[in-house]
């Protein structure tokens, strides 16, 4: 007898679909693990380049490579079966022309199985991401601060902050919009920018340090579980698991030094041989 289990994931077709509706909950994830513990709350799972500063200590997400986002883009499938799964193009996979951003989405999508990639960038990357949807391959972009330009714009600061500022950021939006991305990213910029954005392009917006009116909130996972040694200020925490983690290990340390940490003998006691 063979069970069949069906898997019906989200699309971003759908999500598109969502724009001024019911708002769209985004996390992310980098492990099998806490994608099944997240994937029935959430709608998108996106596999950030982030990980580079979370889970391998990096000053910033510059290093990270292609490989690196496959390898965890394959973890968070394997861990989820309802959310749609969006991979992260890493700095210097995709900047450089068209086609370069076409191989490595298309590297990610057959090895991993997700739904979408995502990449940085405003108007400099329309052409590409207009490239990149006409040959299959859902696009979600992200404007505003943007991480992988860190060396560039000089730290992760609040942009827009200024008028001009701020209509390059609203151009940014409108141009990705119109090069046929599915959703947007709206990262680090004043309140009244990011809800002006939401209200300007036919696509869902996703805030993380944006404004409360976006179509969709994203925030990254250990952030607000209390995990990750540097936190946004913007971030609210919705658990504290880093001191908890601490206790558990110092209590482990504890009966281990003193002999007490059950070894098979312990465990084992009770049960009748054979069983
Ligand atoms: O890499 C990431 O986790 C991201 C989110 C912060 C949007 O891009």
């Amino acid at each position: 007898m063979s069970i069949e289990v069906t898997t019906k994931r989200v699309t971003a077709v759908e999500l598109q679909g969502r724009k001024g509706g019911q708002p769209i909950v985004c996390l992310t994830a980098y492990h099998a693990h806490t994608a099944s513990l997240l994937d029935r709350h959430v709608d998108l799972i996106l596999v950030g380049d982030s990980l580079g500063m979370v889970m391998h200590g990096l000053e910033t997400t510059v290093p990270v490579t292609l490989d690196m986002m496959i390898l965890q883009g394959k973890a968070v499938m394997r861990g989820s079966r309802h959310a749609l799964v969006v991979v992260d193009l890493p700095f210097g996979s995709y900047e450089e022309s068209p086609a370069q951003a076409f191989r490595s989405a298309v590297r990610v999508m057959k090895e991993t199985g997700c739904g979408a990639v995502k990449l940085e960038g405003g108007k400099r990357m329309a052409e590409t991401i207009a490239f990149l949807v006409q040959r299959g391959i859902p696009v979600m972009a992200h404007v505003g601060l943007t991480p992988q330009a860190v060396h560039t714009i000089g730290g992760f600061k609040v942009q827009g902050r200024g008028d001009v500022e701020a209509d390059v950021i609203s151009a940014d939006a409108k141009a990705v919009a119109e090069a046929g991305c599915f959703s947007m990213v709206i990262e680090g910029v004043p309140e009244p920018l990011g809800a002006r954005i939401t209200r300007e392009v036919a696509v869902p917006t996703i805030g993380i340090g944006a404004s409360a009116q976006c179509d969709g909130q994203i925030v990254v996972l250990e952030d607000m579980l209390g995990l990750s040694p540097r936190v946004p200020k913007f971030v609210k925490r919705f658990g504290n698991i880093g001191p908890m983690i601490e206790a558990a290990v110092a209590e482990y340390a504890t009966e281990v030094r003193s002999r007490a940490f059950p070894g098979p003998e312990n465990v084992y006691a009770a049960k009748k041989p054979g069983t």
